[in-house]
């Protein structure tokens, strides 16, 4: 548990309220988390889900793994405590999106179930929705697709403590979603995930 390291600060409240927002917006929002290794799709998939809430007239945005390394998180490396640290952090930031009434779609590896869980109760104890969305593939179809070349430098020793190679994927247990990625398309990836937001009323008007 990260601590809270500044003294004598206090919550301000404004004078909009949350459900003033959604009711704006004519939308609740939810965090969808994806999570999965390398290569796995969940950039794609989020991107693809993105364009498909902005047909259904519904406001999304993408947090993603790479982007946010490169601004918010580039103090961070991959070692456990950094990837820890990444993930609180987006945790953090999700959750604002989510309080706006916007869908956050956030696609980290996020390898560390404790982690990920912590994410969960920080929505949980706002009564926020947290989806997680197991975006998983096995490492040997992520290895072929090495979209990025990243798998073959972690395999010749360039990149050390790469996920999957000599750093551990720990799968979610219980996901809301769970997509197989060797096995379907990206539309019916979307299609799967559009389906849940539907059956809990998260793409009706508010
Ligand atoms: S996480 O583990 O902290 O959740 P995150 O999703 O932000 O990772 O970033 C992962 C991306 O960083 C990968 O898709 C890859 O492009 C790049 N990357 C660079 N080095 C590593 C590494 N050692 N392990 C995993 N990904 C890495």
């Amino acid at each position: 548990m990260t601590e809270q390291k500044a003294t004598n600060v206090h919550w301000h409240d404004g004078e909009i309220s949350r459900e003033a927002r959604c009711e704006l917006m004519g939308q609740k929002g939810a965090t969808l988390w994806f999570t999965g290794l390398s290569g796995s799709g969940k950039s794609t998939i989020a991107v693809a889900l993105e364009h498909t809430l902005h047909q259904h007239g519904k406001l999304s945005y993408r947090l993603d793994g790479d982007n946010n390394r490169l601004g918010i998180n580039k103090n961070l490396g991959f070692s456990a405590e950094d990837r820890t640290e990444n993930i609180r952090r987006i945790g953090e930031i999700s959750k604002l999106f989510v309080d706006s009434a916007v869908f956050a779609l956030s696609s980290f590896i996020s390898p560390y179930r404790e982690d990920r869980n912590k994410v969960r109760e920080l929505h949980d104890e706002s009564g926020y929705n947290f989806i997680e969305v197991y975006v998983d593939c096995p490492l040997a179809e992520a290895e072929k697709r090495d979209p990025k070349g990243l798998y073959k430098k972690a395999r010749a020793g360039e990149i050390k403590n790469f996920t999957g190679i000599d750093d551990p994927y720990e799968a979610p247990e219980n996901p809301e979603i769970h997509l197989r990625t060797d096995q379907m398309t990206v539309e019916e990836e979307v299609s799967t995930i559009i389906n849940y937001l539907k059956e809990r009323g998260f793409l009706k008007d508010i």
